[in-house]
């Protein structure tokens, strides 16, 4: 199967419904605690191994999708129109096109993130995610999470965690069509969970995760045994979880996520996303840790460092990271 046989399958008759003015909706973005990190496939972003994330609250996207007269789509992203050919837009056409086919309607389509765009912070997972619910409403598919979480994961793989709130795990599945690939919300609330996210940088990254996981998968020795850190990692986690063990939590989220980090470097040629700031925050994660404060990090495919701590350490974090962006999974 391609991905546009995967849209049909998954719309069948619902495929023929009429567009109404426009569809709406709202995505978080989401981190991973344990990583996807390798695909089996690349046309349908069908991962190597599951992962598990938490999703970011009020952090994430809202998209608004119009059908629109005229050959070509717009795209409006913060506020400001997308270059007709760069690569936003490109990605986002590509991925309109699995559902309409090369030649169908044309959208106009609008995105307010509230997070640094390409700068490893899963912007392109709430993207994504809220551009199939905003479809899902145009249409009035009423499509079930689970149909949601495929088609969010043909844009972007970690999209497809971004369906929902909270605790998120995301079954690689084995199946060759990827119907078996998709991602569930654990029944688990942390109302404590914080995650700070300290920028380091906002640039674009030089190496996409895409084209870095590739890379590593093809490349890396190192590689051959993340499978069997994450069997390893996932059930601790969900334990964690299930026990509100924040200390298990973080000390086994932030293991995963230097695991991943140590397979890049051992791609050829090697990949290297941490800036001196990156380990700067990393020291200063471990001097907090040494003096008592529960506080652990993970980093994604770029430079920014992402901090998981609970909130009664809100105030010793704020001192040592006075810029951080905090986001509340579990708010009330
Ligand atoms: C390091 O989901 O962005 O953030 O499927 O190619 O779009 P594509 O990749 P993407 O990769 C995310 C990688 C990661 C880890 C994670 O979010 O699990």
């Amino acid at each position: 199967l391609n991905p546009h046989d995967v849209v049909r399958a998954l719309l069948r008759e619902r495929a023929d419904r009429a567009p109404r003015e426009r569809g709406e909706a709202y995505a978080p973005a989401n981190i991973a605690l344990c990583k996807y990190w390798g695909k089996r496939d690349a046309g349908l972003n069908l991962p190597i191994t599951s992962s598990l994330s938490v999703s970011l609250g009020d952090l994430g996207a809202r998209t608004r999708i119009e059908p629109l007269d005229g050959p070509d789509d717009r795209f409006v992203l913060n506020g400001r129109e997308a270059e007709p050919n760069g690569s936003a837009a490109r990605r986002v056409g590509a991925f309109l096109d699995r559902f309409r086919g090369a030649d169908g309607p044309r959208y106009f389509v609008e995105s307010e993130s509230r997070i640094p765009v390409g700068a490893g912070l899963a912007s392109s997972a709430s993207g994504f995610a809220a551009l199939v619910k905003a479809l899902d409403r145009l249409y009035g598919w009423d499509l079930p999470p689970e149909s949601l979480s495929i088609l969010a994961r043909l844009g972007s793989g970690s999209a497809c965690r971004s369906v929902y709130d909270g605790f998120v795990v995301w079954e690689a599945g084995e199946r060759a069509d990827g119907m078996d690939s998709l991602a569930r919300r654990m029944d688990e609330e942390w109302p404590d969970l914080r995650i700070g996210l300290h920028i380091v940088s906002s640039a674009p990254k030089p190496v996409g995760s895409r084209e870095g996981m590739n890379r590593t998968v093809e490349t890396s020795l190192l590689y051959r045994v993340w499978p069997e850190r994450v069997a390893a990692d996932l059930p601790r986690l969900r334990d964690a979880i299930r026990d509100r063990d924040f200390e298990a939590l973080g000390a086994t989220a932030e293991s995963n996520a230097l695991t991943m980090h140590a397979t890049m470097m051992d791609a050829r040629p090697p990949i290297l996303y941490w800036k001196p700031e990156t380990v700067g925050a990393m020291e200063r994660i471990r001097a907090l840790r040494a003096a008592g404060v529960a506080a652990y990090y993970t980093i994604d495919a770029g430079p920014n460092v992402k901090i998981l701590y609970e909130e009664s350490s809100e105030n010793a974090i704020r001192e040592a990271f006075p810029e951080l962006q905090i986001a509340i999974p579990f708010a009330q």
